[in-house]
């Protein structure tokens, strides 16, 4: 055979193969073991033909290599661009937001600073004294049944309603003081749509000189106008709470309706927003509050309320199940 040709052609059909089933076929006819080369290879007798066939040999098989490698790097190529489209924009990475009642929560403290207030947050486990006495509940109130309330062990409870604050702020202040207590409180009711075991509260608390039922109408007039719109009105009506005399409960007009009565307000025109009153004298005396020279105001409303005729929410139960197909809404 001629080496030198032989050397042609195979570079050549290796240069023409455009896939690997290509190039293994020329692999086969030009290196295979029944190839030329290599039967021309068993038969060499002198040194010199051995030389030429082996460098010929070597030098088809760098041609083959290179050629795979070339291959290779194609295949590679065209698969990346099957599956990669690397116009395309990439994905955002998801990003959360704030549970509803911590938006509402944030937006009490908001307008409460805005008036001055300081912002506390208290235990939620209590004792009976702090929970019951200290705000004068008498013995025989529904609120001190273990029914009624979670009894921990003994005199521990937790703590039914952000009032116990009020004791707190009175017991570590000297008047004047305004201050807004948010956080959770825990009643045994019933879970139903407008009950549940868990709630938030924010309780409000103001001692000054000269404090009359008149700044507590204001102070929630601009706090409802803050947290429902500036066409809003409250009104109050009488009650009774054991903290408070006199005791009343803030309605703010509905928003629905505009204060004509539809389903919402129960075609009242009215929403119920929580309790309200004058601090009790005997209540200040137990915080070491001299009545004859100091007054105040109280009062506490549901985060979840304010959340529901927010958005009009008919169920509680939504904003503790964090259903996300829910909570993205908000
Ligand atoms: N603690 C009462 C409740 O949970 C709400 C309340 C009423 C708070 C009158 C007050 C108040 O501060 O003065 O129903």
């Amino acid at each position: 055979m001629d080496a030198r040709t032989y050397e042609q052609e195979a570079l050549a059909a290796i240069e023409d193969a455009s896939t690997a089933g290509e190039l293994d076929d020329a692999r086969i006819r030009y290196l295979g073991r029944k190839s030329e080369l290599r039967l021309a290879l068993r038969e060499v007798r002198e040194r010199e033909t051995g030389m030429e066939l082996n460098r010929v040999r070597l030098a088809i098989e760098a041609a083959f290599e290179a050629k795979e490698e070339v291959l290779r790097g194609a295949a590679d190529a065209r698969a990346l661009e099957e599956t990669i489209d690397i116009t395309l924009p990439g994905d955002r990475a998801p990003r959360g937001h704030l549970h509803p009642i911590t938006q509402i929560r944030r937006e009490v403290e908001d307008a409460f600073l805005g008036l001055g207030y300081h912002v506390r947050y208290d235990r939620e486990i209590e004792t009976a004294e702090y929970n019951f006495d200290k705000l004068e509940f008498p013995p025989w109130h529904p609120a001190r049944s273990p029914r009624a309330t979670f009894f921990l062990n003994g005199d521990v409870v937790l703590r039914t309603e952000t009032s116990p604050s009020q004791i707190h702020e009175m017991e570590e202040h000297e008047p004047p003081m305004y201050m807004v207590s948010i956080g959770r409180c825990y009643r045994r009711d019933t879970i139903d749509a407008t009950h549940y075991p868990i709630f938030h509260q924010f309780e409000g608390l103001a001692i000054d000189r000269g404090i009359t039922l008149a700044d507590l109408k204001g102070t929630l007039l601009h706090v409802m106008r803050m947290l429902f719109g500036e066409d809003r009105a409250v009104r109050f009506r009488t009650h009774y709470f054991p903290f408070t005399e006199p005791s009343i409960e803030p309605d703010v007009s509905c928003g629905i309706c505009g204060g004509k009565g539809c389903r919402t307000c129960r075609n009242s025109g009215w929403l119920e927003m929580g309790g309200a009153g004058m601090v009790d004298p005997a209540v200040l005396r137990n915080c070491g509050i001299d009545p004859e020279e100091w007054s105040g105001f109280a009062f506490g409303c549901g985060l979840e309320r304010v959340a529901q005729l927010r958005h009009n929410i008919p169920d509680i139960r939504v904003l503790w199940e964090n259903d996300l197909r829910v909570l993205r809404q908000f």
